[in-house]
């Protein structure tokens, strides 16, 4: 099943290492290639030589250990299609959440892009130091997969969470990611995502509520599925394929006109506001004695529509956020934009859409074709739209 995949295991010092050896084994039965690096406290629980043996490649431990001048952590980072760190350490965890490279493993780490999972494994009251819990949620938020330690005895005579979990959960997470389909593989995918700020004055703006969530969502599962992504956003986020920072409608309607002739496919999951105030006043608006006051507005570019003119051989698919009347209205939109899906959810129920981390959405296509897609996970919502549209 892994035939051909390149496998890096990480192992850092716990006494849980001794069990990577089983993982090891796991992978080169299903003809994966192995490769493994080690911390020097990791070679106090298990040998060079029982790994050297298992994974039949040469172990590693720092970058200098090495007969030719190779850039070693450039080199494996770039053959890997995974990496696993198993056990993790509450050290390793926070030098890596902390973009400290002080050794060969984090240095790899540090370079790189493809997907990487985290197995810790640690004393209980280490496991719930809030400084540890702080480093694995910013990981968490970056992307990586942390696979949680489980309950029970543990080697230094505690009971509590904080064992390794089974190798079997490892190794199963590991082939999931690698078979994903890669079949965004060669595409060149763009998506927005945030609700856009259109300034009024200098302290002063109109927005709305738009998390940015789904937008992200779709731009992970792109990634994940092997596509070129470009995330065009109001919402500061960090991810290791391309992010092009925007604030109001204007600078998104540039930023994606310029990717447009590009890319395969663009999905506009932004909230872009409909109107901006007429003029930016440069100084902070002063409080008068008048009761009421009026900004003028001005109607912002439709960028959907405008893109959806203007397209040739790309997909185009726009979001419809409606309160009321959601698939009515949703069929008129799709008519009046001229993209080629509409992703119409319901941003009235306080369960699924702005904020939530779930959705439940019907996809429109222009011939007027409706898939109801029910409530489930933002990323789960996100890999049914790409399976629509590209299966
Ligand atoms: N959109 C856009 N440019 C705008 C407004 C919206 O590109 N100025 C896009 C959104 O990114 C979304 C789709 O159009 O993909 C529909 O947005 P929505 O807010 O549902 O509809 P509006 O066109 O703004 O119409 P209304 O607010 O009247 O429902």
């Amino acid at each position: 099943m892994l035939k051909g995949r390149n496998v890096l295991i990480g192992i850092t010092g716990g006494i849980a290492a001794y069990k990577i050896c089983e993982l090891i084994r796991m992978f080169k039965r299903q003809n994966a290639n192995v490769r493994v690096v080690c911390t020097e406290n990791a070679l106090n629980f298990v040998t060079k030589l029982t790994l050297e043996n298992l994974s039949k490649n040469p172990v590693s431990i720092n970058e200098f250990d090495v007969e030719k001048f190779n850039p070693e952590h450039i080199s494996y980072a770039d053959e890997a299609d995974i990496m696993i760190i198993a056990p993790a350490t509450a050290n390793t965890i926070s030098k890596i959440a902390n973009g400290i490279c002080d050794n060969l493993l984090t240095s790899i780490v540090c370079a790189f892009k493809k997907p990487i999972i985290i197995a810790p494994a640690m004393n209980c009251n280490m496991w719930d130091n809030p400084i540890i819990q702080d480093n694995l949620n910013k990981l968490s938020k970056l992307n990586y997969k942390i696979l949680e330690p489980e309950s029970g005895y543990l080697a230094c005579g505690y009971e509590g969470k904080g064992r390794l979990c089974s190798v079997d959960v490892i190794f199963e997470e590991a082939s999931k990611i690698l078979n994903q389909k890669q079949f965004l593989s060669g595409k060149k995918i763009v998506i927005t995502s945030g609700g856009t700020i259109e300034d009024i004055d200098p302290v002063r703006y109109i927005s709305n509520y738009s998390s940015g969530k789904m937008g992200l969502a779709l731009a992970d599962i792109a990634n994940e599925y092997g596509a070129d992504v470009t995330l065009i956003t109001t919402c500061d986020t960090k991810r290791n394929y391309q992010i092009i920072n925007v604030k109001s409608a204007i600078e998104m309607k540039n930023a994606v006109e310029k990717e447009l002739e590009n890319s395969d496919c663009i999905i506009m999951a932004a909230a872009v506001a409909d109107y901006r105030a007429k003029n930016i006043s440069e100084q902070k608006i002063k409080k008068t004695d008048d009761d009421e006051i009026s900004i003028t507005l001005v109607k912002n570019p439709d960028i959907l529509k405008e893109i959806s003119n203007k397209k040739t051989s790309q997909i185009i698919v726009g979001f419809c956020a409606e309160s009321e009347n959601l698939i009515e209205n949703a069929k008129t939109k799709i008519l009046q934009k001229g993209c080629d899906y509409l992703i119409a959810n319901d941003i009235s129920r306080k369960d699924i859409g702005f904020s939530s981390d779930y959705n439940e959405v019907t996809i429109i296509d222009k011939h007027g074709c409706m898939k109801k897609l029910s409530r489930a996970s933002k990323s789960d919502i996100a890999r049914q739209i790409f399976e629509t549209i590209y299966g």
